[in-house]
């Protein structure tokens, strides 16, 4: 497996541009499978789950190509099962259900199996698509589900799940009559995917609100599409300028869909100022620590928790987080500890207590942000420390040693 080596103490200085958005990415992909024409969809990341994504809409029946940063994707013959061999490697496949109920009537789905930040069920999702007339069964574990034809409803979610209101953004799409969603996510990429739907015909209004309207049309057709900018990735480059002392001017980043994390970097000492579509990133100071609460944005999003607690770890004085999204989001806590930093976790929150400097030793990566908070880590501690298991980062970071060592960073990565 493969490894990083970072040899920290570098302030980074100069310009990244930030790539297109894998968690927008994943469910327009998967919409193209309602279309009855060709999808160009450009600003697409070149990560290992987009790549599994093409190949999962290649088993549905659809061709694909993706050159640079564009993917053009092209329905042939829907096929309706998506097998565990590649379900288990990426849990978003599960958004393919609500395309294929939604077309076909039917789909076998392999049960996403649970992850290291947490079990992530999808009851959310199958007790919205019954509301809509579809039947599931769970058999050898896959979800087995079928339909007449999905009818709108006035859907009420216990909780604002993103990938739940994206699969029923979908099946509502082309489903008979209107469909309300109350309760749901507000996401940035939740309201990217009800533009891109709308680019192909769709009827969806209220996206970015709890309260989504769709009216059911009876096709889609194909579109160009740019998929929007990634701010998990931005935000961890915000992070990387402040713990390296660095300054870092950030291009293509989306600055308005961060308001929770730039509110909370300025809180630490952190110095952002934007002008056209890039953010100029650098702290004045010392750090100071704050406390944080993970929501469902527009709240601080859970997808920066890991980041932000590198800062704290460097910061004056002490902070909290609590981790109100995903049940175990903490495995980046003890290899932390390992760098010489204070946390100390009680239930699902962290008191962070800053330290002078951490220091290098070998880690490993546990889940995709939390491999970036050690990443984070490395560049700020004295020595080389080495990132195992990185195939966790390759996820959802473009080219991030390349974009890294542009700005200064000494980090290398060695083939395992
Ligand atoms: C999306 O996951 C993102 N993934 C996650 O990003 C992100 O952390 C998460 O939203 C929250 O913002 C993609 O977009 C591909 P949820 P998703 O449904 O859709 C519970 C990353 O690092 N829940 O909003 O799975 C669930 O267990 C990844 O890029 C149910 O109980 O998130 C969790 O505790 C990690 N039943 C909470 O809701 C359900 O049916 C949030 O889940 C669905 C969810």
């Amino acid at each position: 497996m493969d490894k990083l080596l970072i040899e920290g103490g570098v302030p980074l200085r100069g310009e990244i541009r930030i790539s297109g958005s894998k968690n927008a990415a994943l469910p327009i992909l998967m919409a193209c499978l309602l279309t009855d024409g060709p999808v160009n969809l450009s600003n697409v990341p070149r990560l290992r789950d987009i790549f599994t994504t093409l190949k999962l809409l290649e088993l549905l029946g659809c061709d694909t190509e993706f050159t640079q940063d564009r993917v053009r994707v092209a329905v042939r013959d829907l096929k309706s099962e998506a097998p565990y061999e590649l379900v288990k490697t990426m849990r978003a496949s599960v958004l393919c259900l609500g395309p294929l109920l939604a077309l076909l009537c039917r789909a076998k789905v392999a049960l996403p199996g649970g992850c290291a930040i947490g079990a992530r069920p999808v009851d959310l999702h199958l007790k919205a698509l019954e509301r809509m007339g579809a039947r599931f069964e769970l058999h050898s574990g896959y979800i087995l589900g079928e339909c007449d034809r999905l009818r709108g409803a006035h859907i009420n979610f216990d909780f604002p799940t993103v990938g739940g209101t994206e699969n029923l953004l979908m099946a509502a799409s082309l489903a008979e009559g209107e469909t309300i969603l109350e309760n749901a996510a507000r996401e940035p990429e939740v309201r990217d995917l009800a533009e891109f739907l709308n680019a192909c015909g769709a009827r969806i209004s209220g996206q970015g609100t709890s309260i989504i309207r769709v009216q059911g049309v009876s096709s889609l057709r194909g579109c160009d599409y740019r998929v929007m900018p990634d701010r998990i990735e931005a935000g961890t480059y915000m992070a990387a300028a402040a713990v390296t002392d660095g300054e870092l001017l950030l291009r293509d980043c989306p600055f308005h869909e961060l308001d929770a994390v730039v509110f909370k970097l300025r809180e630490m000492g952190v110095w952002l100022e934007e002008s056209d579509d890039a953010v100029l990133v650098r702290r004045h100071g010392r750090l100071v620590g704050v406390d944080v609460t993970t929501q469902p944005y527009p709240g601080f999003p859970t997808d920066m928790q890991a980041q932000i607690m590198v800062l704290m770890c460097l910061s004056e004085g002490a902070g909290s987080i609590q981790e109100k999204i995903f049940e175990n989001r903490f495995m980046h806590v003890l290899e932390l500890v390992r760098l010489g930093a204070d946390i100390r976790l009680k239930d699902r929150t962290a008191v962070v207590r800053g330290v002078k400097g951490l220091a290098a030793a070998p880690v490993m990566a546990s889940d995709l942000r939390a491999s970036a908070s050690l990443v984070l880590a490395g560049l700020a501690a004295r020595g080389v420390t080495e990132v195992q298991r990185i195939y966790h980062l390759d996820r959802g970071y473009e080219r991030l040693e390349e974009k890294l060592s542009a700005v200064g960073a000494r980090i290398t990565r060695e083939k395992g």
